[in-house]
């Protein structure tokens, strides 16, 4: 397929019907800021590759709690990143899995017919996506699409949290909640690769997929609260951030690292405030309090590609949606209950 070269609206859509005969896609659109409801299946004009970038037709995208805090706008504190007034990108979606389309004038490494993985930054819920070359990784072929598009910025999220943050080494206890959901999913995993114990904190439904994924010990949170047990832990990853950070303080080793790492919070700056609590008391002890945000890093989707391939780590997919129920798949992710990870097929 050929790279033509055509202006784009403010929201960084080409119109589909300019110019005439232009090739269209269908995709999930947002024209502002609001509740997946806002989210319309549309027909628009391809994305405009630059020279260092890969257009990718899109086979499975999948979506997590960070892709509904953009939709929505909220916490407003994201909207300085991607648009004040409106999104600046009016598609969703930053992980995907899919085949490389066509390449820019600059990109070497990739060819058309090449099966990818990896991030955009200007969409995935579509049929393409244009993407940096280095965003993007060959697929393992042990993977589909589907199990693929999982991985990116929930995978990362958790190498990085495991690797470079905690520095978790054999023998290290390690706990972590939310284990069930999507970085939880493969952290569980990641540790285990590591040679950690680990302790994976579920609810009762999720028990049995927790151990599925390598936990050593399960604490299921309807009948036991984890910061009042006897166990102490080298390292705490907390995704869910349900206990006051005292608490969780007080179950980590006096040497110990707690990565707090929910998005949640509130509306203005999200979990701003209590990042800067977690920087401010970690001056005071010899524990390292550590909230961190994850980086798309290429060397890194290698590192998991490596674990994928040996099978060291398998996606947990929860559910699978249709492009066209995109809102749905965002619904689903809002209401803080999936199991591994939710995929938008395309
Ligand atoms: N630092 C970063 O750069 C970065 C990057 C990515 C994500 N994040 C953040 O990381 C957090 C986790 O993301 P995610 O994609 O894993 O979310 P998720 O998939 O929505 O996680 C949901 C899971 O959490 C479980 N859960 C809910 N309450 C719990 C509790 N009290 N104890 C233990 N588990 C509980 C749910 O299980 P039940 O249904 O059983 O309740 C569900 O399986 C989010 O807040 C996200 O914003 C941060």
């Amino acid at each position: 397929m050929g790279i033509e070269q055509r202006s784009n609206t403010g929201d960084g859509l080409v119109p589909a019907a300019s110019p005439a005969g232009a090739a269209t896609m269908r995709a999930a659109v947002q024209h502002r800021y609001g509740p997946p409801s806002v989210l319309k299946p549309s027909e628009v004009g391809l994305p405009l590759p630059g020279r260092g970038d890969v257009l990718v037709q899109v086979g499975a995208t999948s979506v997590h709690p960070g892709d509904y805090f953009v939709m929505t706008g909220e916490p407003y504190v994201v909207r300085l990143v991607f648009g004040l007034g409106r999104p600046r990108h009016g598609i969703p979606g930053r992980d995907l899995a899919g085949v490389v389309a066509a390449v820019g004038k600059d990109v070497t490494a990739l060819r058309p017919g090449d099966k990818v993985f990896g991030w955009s930054t200007t969409g995935t819920l579509a049929e393409y996506a244009c993407v940096p070359a280095d965003h993007l990784v060959s697929m393992p072929a042990n993977l589909s699409d589907v199990d693929a598009a999982a991985v990116p910025t929930s995978g990362m999220t958790a190498l990085q949290a495991l690797r470079d943050i905690a520095n978790v080494r054999p023998g290290q206890t390690v706990l972590i909640t939310g284990a069930s959901g999507g970085v939880g999913s493969f952290a569980v995993q990641i540790a285990k690769a590591f040679g950690a114990e680990v302790t994976g904190v579920c609810s009762t439904r999720n028990v049995g997929l927790v151990r599925s994924l390598g936990a050593d010990h399960v604490v299921d949170y309807t009948e036991t609260d984890f910061t009042r047990t006897e166990k102490r832990y080298d390292v705490i990853l907390d995704n869910v951030e349900a206990q006051p950070l005292a608490a969780v303080r007080r179950t980590l080793t006096p040497t110990g690292t707690l990565i707090p790492n929910s998005g949640r919070g509130g509306r203005w700056l999200g979990p701003l405030g209590r990042i800067v609590k977690a920087r401010v008391l970690s001056g005071f002890t010899r524990q390292r309090l550590k909230p961190f945000t994850s980086v798309g890093k290429r060397q890194d989707l290698l590192t998991l590609a490596d674990l994928l391939t040996t099978g060291q780590v398998t996606p947990a997919i929860d559910r699978t949606y249709p492009l066209d129920e995109a809102a749905d798949a965002l619904r689903h992710v809002a209401a803080g209950h999936t199991r591994g990870k939710v995929v938008v097929t395309v």
